[in-house]
């Protein structure tokens, strides 16, 4: 699996948590940034993850700014993305079971790292369970033919 990580300035230190723990799970992932400590647009950071998931040459992302939520809704405005906003271990297992999300949302100012990093962990090994979830994804993939 080959995962693109990126952040904003609100996100730095639960990036630099999921980093180590992409490491320890020996995942290959490339780090997008941002750099800098001072204050990023989060939709610059969420389109190249998003695009690079997309077109196949990442299988995962994972975005993470202040709340999570301006990186999941920029995101899913991409076509083929299906980005969760995760704060707690159930959810990072159901959207993977049922939503089969390709990329992983988080907000750092919401949670901590320590739970950042189980949920993260969860998400990443969770399997999707195909089955009835495969005819709702087709739907969802009806309404970005219809509007995207
Ligand atoms: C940045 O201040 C903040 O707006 C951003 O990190 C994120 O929370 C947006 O949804």
């Amino acid at each position: 699996m080959k995962v693109a990580l990126a952040s904003d300035h609100g996100g730095i230190n639960i990036r630099k948590e999921i980093a180590n723990l992409l490491e320890e799970l020996n995942i290959e992932y490339v780090d997008f940034g941002c750099d800098c400590n001072t204050s990023v647009d989060y939709p610059d950071y969420a389109l190249p993850v998003a695009e690079k998931v997309a077109s196949g040459e990442f299988d995962r992302g994972i975005l993470i700014c202040g709340t999570g939520i301006g990186m999941s809704i920029a995101a899913n405005k991409v076509k083929g993305i299906r980005c969760a906003l995760v704060h707690d271990t159930f959810s990072a297992k159901a959207t993977r079971a049922h939503n089969d999300t390709n990329i992983l949302a988080m907000g750092e100012r919401v949670i901590g790292p320590g739970l950042a990093r189980e949920i993260a962990q969860v998400w990443l090994t969770g399997e999707f369970e195909g089955g009835r979830h495969v005819a709702r994804i087709d739907k969802i993939k009806a309404i970005e033919n219809k509007y995207l």
